[in-house]
């Protein structure tokens, strides 16, 4: 069991797998400092945190896909001297590259790169002043191969997993410790944010609840853990997708994402 006083900032914290992050560190009666764009919704969060035991709960409505929005949101960590940062927030574009909005293609990767980068560095500082300290950042399966129609998403998540296992090695001298938790299908807002509905009754098949990833994410990163995939199925496709031949996963994969008319 960990004796650390968690002050904890959770990016993408509104809604599927960083509420369900906010309300089991709540469970720890951790400070809370939790992001998203929505505000309604950040409220009702911070409502079932408070119940939950939660110290306190500060909310902060940002945009992280602007890069504007990156110092107030790690002002924010750095006044709350948080221990732990949870790099959440994220979203998948399915669709054909070439006719997809470069525009919006460059948002996505804003948020799920950017500002990751931005925020781990910046709040480096903070995070090295606790006797130990994490960092969480949520990646994906997508992340084992590369995803015909989901090319973008799945390649952000595969820099995700590679920059976090990099930085577990790099910070480990400074008593900080970090995380990559991949989950698979979780069942949340992203598919319908993805516009992936034609897979949404296959995915319901083998998804997790939100809580469940968030259970076993955060046990894994008091553990110390480089990487965390939850689930029995999620993990022999961890094992087993990068001992087969690349294109054979790619056409499987292809097959699996594209859509069925
Ligand atoms: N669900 C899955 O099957 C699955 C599988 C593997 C990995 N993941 C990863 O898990 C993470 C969480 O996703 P989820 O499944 O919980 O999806 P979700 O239900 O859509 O939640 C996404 C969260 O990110 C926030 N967000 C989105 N755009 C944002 C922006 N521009 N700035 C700040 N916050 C933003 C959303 O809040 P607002 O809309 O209020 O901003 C929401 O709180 C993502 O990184 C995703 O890639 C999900």
């Amino acid at each position: 069991m960990n004796n650390l006083k968690h002050k904890v900032l959770i990016t993408g914290a509104s809604q599927g797998i960083g509420a369900a992050l906010a309300c089991e560190f709540a469970k720890q009666k951790a400070t809370l400092v939790l992001v998203a764009r929505t505000q309604s919704k950040l409220e009702s969060v911070a409502d079932k945190c408070k119940t939950l035991g939660a110290e306190s709960v500060q909310l902060v409505a940002a945009d992280l896909s602007e890069p504007a929005s990156w110092d107030k949101v790690a002002q924010a960590g750095a006044q709350a001297g948080i221990n732990i940062l949870v790099n959440n927030a994220g979203y998948g574009l399915w669709g054909e590259f070439a006719e997809q909005s470069l525009e919006a293609l460059q948002k996505n990767m804003r948020l799920n790169m950017d500002a990751l980068l931005v925020l781990t560095h910046k709040l480096i500082p903070t995070l090295k002043k606790s006797q130990k300290s994490y960092v969480m950042n949520v990646s994906s399966t997508t992340a084992y191969q590369a995803l015909p129609t989901f090319a973008t998403y799945a390649a952000s998540k595969s820099f995700v997993l590679m920059w976090s296992r990099a930085l577990h090695h790099e910070l480990k001298k400074s008593g900080i410790s970090v995380t990559a938790l991949v989950p698979g299908a979780t069942d949340t807002g992203f598919i319908e944010r993805a516009n992936m509905q034609h897979m949404e009754e296959a995915a319901k098949k083998l998804s997790m609840t939100p809580e469940a990833v968030a259970q076993i994410g955060i046990s894994g990163m008091f553990k110390g853990k480089m990487e965390v995939v939850p689930g029995l199925m999620n993990k022999v496709s961890a094992v087993a997708v990068p001992l087969l031949p690349k294109k054979m996963v790619e056409k499987i994969a292809a097959n699996i994402y594209i859509k069925k008319q």
